[in-house]
């Protein structure tokens, strides 16, 4: 009998490059997958803007049943040049996490070696954090509206919805997440306290309530704008951020840069108690569509995090190995055409890194190799 441990994984390549870096993620998952003795089920969804176009339908309530039902969904990109902008971002992407719940959004930021930073000076060592983005509230809500649209009268209101229940849990998880990567163990709170004084007035109260169970943890807080100066100048002062939605939407962008680009730029949509979502965070490039040229190490390294999230920790760390020796020794560019390899040429040399992993060693041991 097969006792093997099985996961059910919800694939959703969308448009574009999508497909092509989720294939290179497919497989350095299911090579970790192998050498670390357990299975991927993978049931794939064809969700995203040429679905849309064919079929009307961005996201049905049934698939949205059977995704909640995986053990983790893993995305490519979704983004039509012919669908106008917000109805496949709402009606599928901001659709997942609300309805999955999935209330913190995780974006580690690592400068590895052999990647260029446009940061003079900075090196691996100097950037290494995590963003920690609350992912379902906020000015994402859709709170607003409009009065005499169109007219000279026009008024347009769009509100930051923050509750207490949903800022708690995001900064909990930001506290838990710190303890648990167990480096600096300092969490910096972003915000904007001093003008938006009702919404981070809530923010920093239930900070400092929630710091008072982690005396392990060193806080700090920062004003969102002086983030995006701190962050340019000195990365290596940060840990893990956590934040609202819209502005971690934005310096999660600039993050992605100092550590090499949309190439490189992974991230997770969390739901602690049930199902995630994993993605590559750099969209569909739908000019590469089909040209084999796009750098597929975002998607690898979602699928990182993915096992991560799983509690893989060992197949994870493989990955991580494979994506580190990739970056070091064989890529030439993360630009799209310019690596010197194949989109799958890069997914194979991940996995050949991979093999060469001594299925004794530990995650310790293959992270510091
Ligand atoms: C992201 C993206 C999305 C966001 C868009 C595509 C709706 O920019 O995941 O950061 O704004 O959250
Ligand atoms: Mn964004």
């Amino acid at each position: 009998m097969d006792t093997k441990k099985q996961y059910q994984i919800a694939v959703i390549p969308g448009d574009g490059t999508g497909p092509e870096v989720v294939a290179e993620g497919i497989k350095v998952l299911q090579q970790a997958a192998k050498q670390c003795g357990f299975a991927l089920s993978l049931t794939e969804y064809p969700f995203g803007g040429a679905h849309y176009r064919e079929t009307g339908e961005t996201l049905p309530e049934d698939a949205l049943a059977s995704l909640a039902a995986a053990d983790a969904i893993y995305l490519g990109a979704i983004g039509h040049p012919e669908v106008k902008p917000g109805i496949l971002e709402k009606g599928i992407l901001l659709a997942l996490r609300f309805h999955l719940d999935l209330y913190v959004n995780l974006r580690p930021v690592k400068l590895y070696e052999g990647v260029e930073t446009p940061l003079k000076g900075k090196t691996p060592k100097d950037i290494d954090f995590v963003v920690v983005r609350e992912n379902t509230e906020g000015l994402y809500a859709g709170a607003g509206g409009w009065l005499k649209r169109g007219t000279a009268d026009e008024v347009a209101v769009q509100e930051s919805i923050n509750t207490r229940k949903g800022v708690e849990r995001c900064i909990r998880f930001a506290f838990e997440y710190c303890r648990k990567r167990n480096q600096k163990k300092k969490l910096t709170l972003c915000g904007k306290t001093n003008v938006l004084t009702y919404a981070f007035d809530l923010w920093e109260r239930t900070f400092a309530e929630v710091a008072a169970e982690y005396p392990d943890i060193e806080t700090d807080y920062a004003h969102v704008d002086a983030i995006c100066m701190w962050m340019v100048k000195n990365p290596e002062w940060f840990d893990v951020i956590v934040t609202d939605n819209m502005f971690g939407d934005i310096i999660t962008d600039l993050a992605a840069m100092i550590q090499g680009g949309m190439g490189v730029a992974a991230g997770g949509n969390i739901n602690p108690a049930g199902v995630s979502m994993f993605e590559p965070i750099g969209g569909s490039a739908p000019k590469y569509t089909g040209k084999g040229v796009i750098n597929p190490i975002a998607a690898i390294s979602a699928a990182q995090l993915l096992l991560e999230t799983l509690g893989e920790d060992r197949a994870a760390a493989m990955i991580e190995a494979g994506v580190i020796k990739v970056l070091k020794h064989d890529l030439k560019s993360l630009s799209a055409g310019r690596m010197g390899y194949s989109t799958s040429e890069v997914g194979d040399l991940v996995v050949q890194h991979i093999e060469t992993i001594e299925s004794a060693d530990t995650a310790e041991k293959i992270r510091s190799r």
